[in-house]
């Protein structure tokens, strides 16, 4: 079912908001429950249930993503600052430069793999850039991330040589980014890695493990999920040519068209939650310590909240009307941070493809990568005509 699961989501949403699944969690499959259980701090992301990490012989470096207040509100704020909807903005110029150029590549070769033509390389040399990685080094980067997130998926699906590759991947960026911290803290440049090595000096007591931790965080997090929604968003756009040719006539739909995507075909299709207390949730009480899987992907396809849920409308979120919001950067505490940079990327692509493309052909079906949280394809191959 990876290269549709939506098919299996309906059926789970039939079943109702609730579902068994694997060792005791519940499948959270609605929207409405879904967003409560999102929104509600006494759900906890820090206490992973065991099949989700369970006896791996790595310890990921721990990101403030797995952790609860006080915690993840002293690191979330020392990297919120790089995030703010104003230094995002400032990010636009070099975004459009990245996408103009790889667009000239595509447009002159003609037919391409569009992930490793474009959905890869903007979203990694943009953190890259804003962390401080040297150019030479972003494939290298790639590469650790890719083995890394591979490895969020839970250890029940790893083989053993997918557990030992993730292994690997994450010794190889702690040596890696241990080393460029090292580098900042010697001779601090304009990046991110300098200001947190600086808030870390001014005695904002963060780890080294914490340091890292965020680091890992950010590249993974940052950039395997942006691949997948400008991969997920031309597929969709090739599979509906008329959407195409209605953002290509209102090239100004290009911002409300990303969180259709986002809807549409989530980057990241999963996440869990241990309850801390007693919660009830609609009509179902959940007991201290009890997990959920949270199928996002599956609550932004839930009729009840969307109209015509399965239906791509790129003018779905455009001004003026009031759909449910998506799941698809999770919600409450954990929202996620880089939401206006995803957002801003995916935007400039979509304005680029629609000023100098005139039209896109799939040229085989898409072959699917495994994993299951962060869920996208292997390649895209595609026939791209300039305008
Ligand atoms: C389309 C792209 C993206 C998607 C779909 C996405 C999705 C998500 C989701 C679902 C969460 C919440 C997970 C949970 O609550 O369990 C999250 C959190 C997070 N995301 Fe993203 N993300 C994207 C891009 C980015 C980018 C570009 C960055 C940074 C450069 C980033 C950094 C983070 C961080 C740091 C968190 C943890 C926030 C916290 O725990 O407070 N993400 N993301």
């Amino acid at each position: 079912m990876r290269h549709n699961p939506y098919g299996s989501y309906e059926i789970l949403r039939a079943d109702g908001p609730f579902v068994p699944g694997p060792h005791d969690t519940h499948l959270v499959t609605r929207h409405r429950e879904a967003q409560a259980i999102m929104q509600d701090a006494r759900w906890s992301h820090a206490e992973e249930p065991e099949l989700l990490h369970g006896d791996s012989d790595v310890e990921l470096p721990g990101s403030f993503l797995w952790m609860e207040p006080p915690e993840h509100t002293r690191l979330r704020g020392l990297v919120g600052k790089a995030f703010t909807a104003r230094t995002i903005s400032g990010m636009r110029e070099r975004a459009e430069q990245l996408t103009g150029d790889l667009l000239d590549k595509i447009l002159a070769q003609g037919e391409v793999d569009l992930l490793d033509a474009l959905a890869y390389p903007l979203p990694l040399t943009m953190v890259c850039e804003l962390l401080g990685v040297p150019e030479e080094a972003h494939e290298h980067v790639r590469t650790m991330s890719t083995g890394i997130a591979r490895g969020l998926d839970p250890d029940v699906l790893l083989s053993p040589d997918e557990l030992a590759a993730r292994t690997t991947a994450v010794h190889a960026f702690l040596e890696f980014f241990g080393d460029l911290v090292d580098r900042r803290r010697a001779e601090p440049r304009a990046d991110l890695i300098t200001a947190l090595v600086q808030a870390d000096d001014a005695g904002a007591g963060l780890t080294r493990t914490e340091l890292l931790g965020t680091l890992l965080i950010l590249v993974v997090a940052g950039h395997e999920t942006t691949v997948n929604l400008i991969g997920n968003g031309v597929l969709a756009l090739i599979r509906h040519p008329e959407e195409f040719q209605r953002l290509r006539s209102f090239p100004e739909l290009a911002e409300p068209a990303v969180d259709e995507v986002l809807r549409y075909d989530a980057p990241v299709h999963l996440t869990t939650r241990t309850a801390h207390d007693e919660i009830t949730v609609g009509e179902r009480t959940f007991a201290p310590g009890d997990a959920v899987i949270v199928l996002l992907a599956s609550a932004n396809r839930d009729p009840l909240a969307f109209p015509d849920a399965d239906r791509f409308d790129i003018a779905r979120y455009a001004r003026g009307s009031r759909p449910e919001r998506h799941l698809s950067f999770g919600l409450g505490l954990h929202y996620c941070l880089g939401a206006p940079l995803a957002r801003l990327e995916m935007s400039v692509v979509l304005r680029a493809l629609a000023s100098r493309v005139e039209s896109m052909t799939l040229l085989e079906e898409p072959p699917y990568r495994p994993n299951v949280v962060v869920r996208g394809m292997s390649q895209l191959r595609v026939r791209m005509e300039p305008r």
